[in-house]
Order: structure tokens, then sequence, then C-alpha cells
């Protein structure tokens, strides 16, 4: 494919999934060697679990963060980050909790699914923890236990961050969508979005989903080799 004129374009918006992380050793979730083929979500992801095992489901996401901490962005990141600072307008909506993103130095970041390196209190509100180990399981003033920032199954999207993911991708005309099995809410709906604005939609992904043929293009090759050549 020929290489992207980011010049052409006002507001280019990248939408990532677990694909957009593999090439850094992150696992993906579904398919060979994904999370869930490992742990059953019903015991580490969701709020029953939590609510039943705080300790048990905490202790599964600091492994989750060990695991992350382990892997460095690859050049597909970084060829994100550096366009968001020769381009007037770049947005990543990312379904990805491993912020791998802004370790690269991407800014304009909406995570849909939530960050492994915040935690929230019930009644205090949300706080970022970064590191390998969660600073506590328990919330310094309340004394709550303190519960990952994850959208886990079953849980509701958070109303405000989908609100600018939406408004993000009304308003592009490059719409990339990279990694991602596009099967979970609400990423089946975002090409359409995009397409109401008359962008373009172009899908990066080795393998064809089921969503593929919501897209105008498709490069069926890694994040991690496309990203550079494309934005070069
Ligand atoms: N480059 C681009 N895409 C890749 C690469 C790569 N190097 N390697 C794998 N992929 C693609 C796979 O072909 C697959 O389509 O990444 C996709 C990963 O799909 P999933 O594992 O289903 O991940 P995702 O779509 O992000 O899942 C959505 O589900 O479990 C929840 O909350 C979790 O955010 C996650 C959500």
């Amino acid at each position: 494919m020929e290489k992207i004129d980011p010049r052409k374009y006002g507001h280019i918006v990248f939408f990532t999934g677990a694909g957009m992380s593999a090439e850094s050793g992150v696992p993906t979730y579904r398919g060979r060697g994904g999370v869930w083929s490992h742990y059953r979500w019903e015991e580490f992801a969701c709020q029953e679990a939590f609510d039943g095992d705080p300790e048990k489901v905490l202790k599964f996401h600091e492994l989750r963060r060990a695991a992350v901490l382990a892997c460095q962005p690859h050049a597909g990141h970084a060829a994100i980050a550096a366009l968001e600072k020769r381009h007037p307008r770049v947005t990543v909506v990312t379904q990805n909790i491993d912020g791998m993103h802004q370790r690269a130095g991407s800014v304009q970041v909406i995570e849909l699914h939530g960050s492994l390196w915040r935690v929230r209190c019930q009644q205090d509100g949300v706080a970022e923890d970064i590191g390998e180990k969660y600073r506590s399981y328990r919330c310094a003033s309340c004394g709550n236990w303190l519960r990952p920032d994850i959208v886990w199954f079953g849980d509701m999207l958070d109303q405000g961050v989908m609100a600018a993911a939406v408004a993000a991708i009304r308003s592009c005309d490059l719409f990339v969508s990279i990694g991602t099995s596009g099967v979970v809410y609400p990423a089946a709906g975002f090409p359409s979005f995009a397409k109401g604005n008359g962008a373009r939609c172009l899908e990066i992904n080795p393998e064809a989903n089921e969503m593929s043929s919501l897209y105008d293009e498709a490069l069926r090759a890694p994040a991690g080799e496309v990203l550079p050549e494309l934005f070069s």
C-alpha cells in the first residue's frame, strides 16, 4: 500500500486492540495463547469475582502488570506517537489496558476499558498506581478494597469515556483500526460512525474477521511492520 500523507487529513483516529500490543509480547485475549484460554475470566475479571475474593483478583492483576512491564512499546506505537507530535489532531482510542501507547509517548489516548495502572475506591474515587505491585490493596483513607479501574466482563463502559471516543470517531477523516477482533461492544459500530463523517476506514490486522467488510481497505500484516512504513 502507498504511504499515507497525514497532511491530507484533519483528524486521524487510531482504534487499537490487543493485537496492537502483540508484537511487544503482551498476550492477546482470544485465540491461541490468549489470556482467556489460560484463565477463566469468571474467576479473575468480573465484579462477582472481585466481590468474592478481592485479593485473588488483585494478585492476578499484579501478574498482568508484571507481564506488561516486561514488555516494551514497539515501532508501531512509536510511529503513532511521532505522528501526534507533527500533526494537529491525532487521537488514539484503545481497548487496551496496558498503557503501551502512553509509554511510547502518545498523549491523546482514550482508554475504553480502563487501565491496569489505576485503582478505584468506591468511596474515594480513582487513583493512579504505577508499578509491578499495587502500592496497597486497600484505600488509604477509608480502608475499602481498591478495585482495578478496568472494565471487566459484565461492566458498563464509562459513559463519559464512551462519549469522548464516539465524538473523536465521528469527527475524524481517517480511521485506522489496528489489532482488534472487533467483536466486543462497542468496537463493531465504530467504522460506521467514522463513515458517517466520510472518513477513510483502514484495517491493520494479519487476519480478517467478521467485521473486516466494514472497512474500505485492509493491510494483512503486523502493526509493528505496517505503521512505521505507512506514516514514515
Ligand atoms: N498486528 C495487528 N493485529 C494483530 C497482531 C499484530 N501483530 N497480532 C494479532 N493481531 C490481531 C488478531 O488477528 C486479532 O484479530 O489482534 C486481534 C486481537 O483480538 P482480541 O484478542 O479479541 O483482542 P481485542 O479485540 O482487543 O479484544 C477486545 O475483549 O476481553 C476483552 O477487554 C478485553 O479489550 C479486550 C476486548
